[in-house]
């Protein structure tokens, strides 16, 4: 059931229910990150393999500490910058964070999103002695991620509404994209999955080079080749002289790009901003519309149009 009242929110997910809650990210499936039943419902609604693990969303970056056991200067500095905002860091895990949480990884994943109705909820649920809310993007396993209620009840609502859980519309998603995930248990940041906060900005704020992430590297679900995939065959294409259209072919691209003849347009994005905060529900409509083939011209870039070639590499895949 989609409902706008965070107090029927705060209700659900006090009794053990889930929610879906709006971030300025994507929406995620909340689950109180201490009650093992409702944090193991959260892998069963999405078909989620139990050993990818989860990402903490707390009030506060202070509330952190309750389940990052110590942080490098130079994450605090992040965190202090950043934070509310789309950045997750991974560090050390404090006695409370379970291994249905964490994989069985010694680290846990912490985000203090901005979302004011994300944040809203926190607090109220904080002032409630609940620590934190286990969320996932609410979307099935390696399925687009959801921008908006729609979305969430797309993928999910037969679940939700079967189990009595809810979905939190808090309108579309600002960013578009999931969070930056920065591993934060080095001397320096280690990027484990591209975002709105960008390389740059890190290096800016913390005066550290950013390095690459070895292949010995924490699991991150959103790294795997093939993820954040719509049911239409994704296509990436540099020059659009080149394509033909086949039946049921659409066709994204920034909105100086013209549509070749013969493909339906998801998408006209006028900068790299509006790019990601449209690109999934575009992928998601090729899907509506039936389409077979979305071709797709990547933007071109760093930063942001860097986290936008992430996922539609493994959208590709
Ligand atoms: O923007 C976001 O981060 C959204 C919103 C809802 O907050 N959440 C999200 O969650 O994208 P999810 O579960 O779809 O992606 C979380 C990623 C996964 O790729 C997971 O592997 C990684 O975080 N992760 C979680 N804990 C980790 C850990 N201890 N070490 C390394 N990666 C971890
Ligand atoms: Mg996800």
């Amino acid at each position: 059931m989609i409902v706008d009242d965070i107090a029927q929110a705060v209700t659900a997910l006090s009794t053990g229910r889930l929610c879906a809650i709006p971030t300025e990210t994507v929406y995620g499936l909340a689950a109180n990150a201490l009650d093992g039943s409702a944090v193991a419902r959260v892998f069963s609604a999405k078909e989620r393999p139990a050993d990818h693990p989860l990402i903490v969303h707390v009030a506060t970056a202070g509330d952190a500490n309750d389940w990052i056991s110590e942080l490098p200067q130079w994450a605090h500095e992040l965190a202090a910058a950043v934070w509310p905002g789309p950045l997750t860091l991974v560090g050390p895990r404090t006695e409370i964070a379970s291994d249905a949480v964490t994989g069985c990884q010694d680290t846990v994943a912490v985000r203090v999103p901005s979302h004011p109705i994300a944040h809203e909820l926190l607090s109220k649920l904080k002032a409630e002695g609940i620590q934190g809310l286990v969320a996932p993007s609410a979307n099935r396993f390696g399925h687009v991620s959801p921008t908006s209620a729609t979305h969430v009840s797309a993928d999910l609502g037969e679940y939700l509404s079967a189990h009595g859980d809810l979905i939190l519309d808090g309108g579309d998603c600002e960013v578009g994209l999931e969070s930056t995930i920065v591993l934060a248990t080095g001397p320096a940041p280690v990027i484990l999955r591209p975002g709105a906060i960008t390389s740059s900005d890190i290096e800016r704020i913390t005066g550290i080079a950013v390095a690459t992430a070895e292949d010995n590297s924490p699991r991150v679900s959103g790294a795997l080749d093939s993820h954040y995939a719509p049911r239409a065959n994704v296509v990436l294409v540099t020059d659009v002289s080149k394509i033909a259209a086949l039946p049921k072919a659409g066709f994204l691209a920034l909105a100086d790009i013209k549509t070749p003849s013969g493909f339906v347009r998801l998408g006209s994005p006028a900068s790299i901003d509006e790019y990601a905060h449209e690109l999934y529900g575009c992928l998601r409509a090729g899907d509506d519309k039936e389409l077979e083939t979305i071709y797709v011209v990547p933007p071109v870039g760093l930063g942001l149009a860097q986290a936008i070639n992430d996922r539609l590499q493994r959208a590709a895949f």
